[in-house]
């Protein structure tokens, strides 16, 4: 497979359409002149040696394997005929029906990799339409890889549900981490002191994730039995109702995931 896959990304401009196309060539799964990028206003200097077009139906005619990649509000009125070809969403919200009946083909994906696939780092939740072959698994396997971590998952709802769970990326530890520089400054550390530290603690966090591979429930235990200043802040911020406050954002996110489809979370066997 690899360097012989003839991959056409849609919206490849974008930010994550661009990441993917960079990973895939990082990995060495895609060569340059396989691959095809597609922008809507402005041709990006970038990806020079790939062919750009603003013509998304001359994309999927020199492609294999064609991936989606424009916001969902933008899908509606994209006009693309894949013929049988298979294609990848990973737009949010939009059903696996719906990209099969669209596109005129059943065989399709629905992936939802986050923006770390810049630093091959995302985790890509992905479910297939019943006629995609092993053969396209295994593509959509090594796309996936090249961008991190991948899983086939067991319904469209599980999508659904880490579309925020995952989908958002470093949003969440972004979140924590600003809460924590607020207060940081609050107190009176500089901006740039406070900044260092901040990312630093988050950077360390996801080193020592990666070497370890342990669990956060193993982690959070670990630092109450110690009984010291970690385990005085984690109390304190589980009272004021920290899990309850992620409980009820990842549940906004679930919900608005399912309207950004169909407005409906009903599975359709295909
Ligand atoms: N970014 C993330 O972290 C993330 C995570 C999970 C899923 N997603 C999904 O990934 C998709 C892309 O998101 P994004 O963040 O990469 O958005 P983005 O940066 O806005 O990229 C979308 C790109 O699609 C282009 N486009 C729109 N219509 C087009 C058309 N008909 N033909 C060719 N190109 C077209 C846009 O071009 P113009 O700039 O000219 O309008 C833009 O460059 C979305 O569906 C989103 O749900 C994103």
């Amino acid at each position: 497979m690899e360097g012989s896959v003839r991959l056409g990304i849609v919206g490849g401009a974008g930010w994550l359409g661009g990441a993917i196309a960079g990973a895939v060539l990082a990995a060495g799964l895609v060569k340059v002149q396989n691959l095809t990028l597609s922008y809507r206003r402005t041709k990006p200097e970038r990806l020079a040696g790939a062919f750009w077009t603003d013509d998304n139906q001359a994309l999927a005619d020199r492609c294999d394997v064609i991936l989606l990649s424009v916001r969902p509000e933008d899908w509606s009125s994209l006009i693309l005929d894949a013929d049988g070809r298979l294609v990848i969403s990973v737009m949010a919200g939009i059903r696996l029906c719906e990209l099969c009946d669209k596109h005129a083909t059943s065989r399709a994906v629905r992936a939802l990799p986050n923006a770390a696939a810049e630093a091959a780092r995302s985790y890509t939740p992905w479910i297939a339409s019943r006629e995609t072959t092993d053969a396209d698994r295994a593509i959509v396997r090594a796309i996936f890889t090249a961008c991190g971590v991948e899983d086939e998952v067991g319904s469209e709802r599980e999508i659904d549900y880490l579309t925020g769970l995952t989908g958002s990326g470093p949003a969440f530890p972004a979140l924590l981490a600003n809460a924590m520089m607020r207060d940081a400054v609050a107190f009176g550390l500089s901006p740039q002191v406070a900044q260092r530290a901040v990312n630093t603690v988050l950077v360390g966090a996801g080193r020592l994730l990666e070497l370890r591979d342990t669990s956060p429930v193993e982690t959070v235990e670990a630092f109450l039995d110690y009984r010291g200043t970690t385990a005085a802040a984690i109390e304190t911020m589980r009272e004021a109702g920290f899990d309850e406050a992620v409980a009820r954002g990842l549940a906004a996110a679930f919900n608005k995931s399912i309207a950004m489809g169909q407005g409906q979370a009903q599975e359709t066997e295909i």
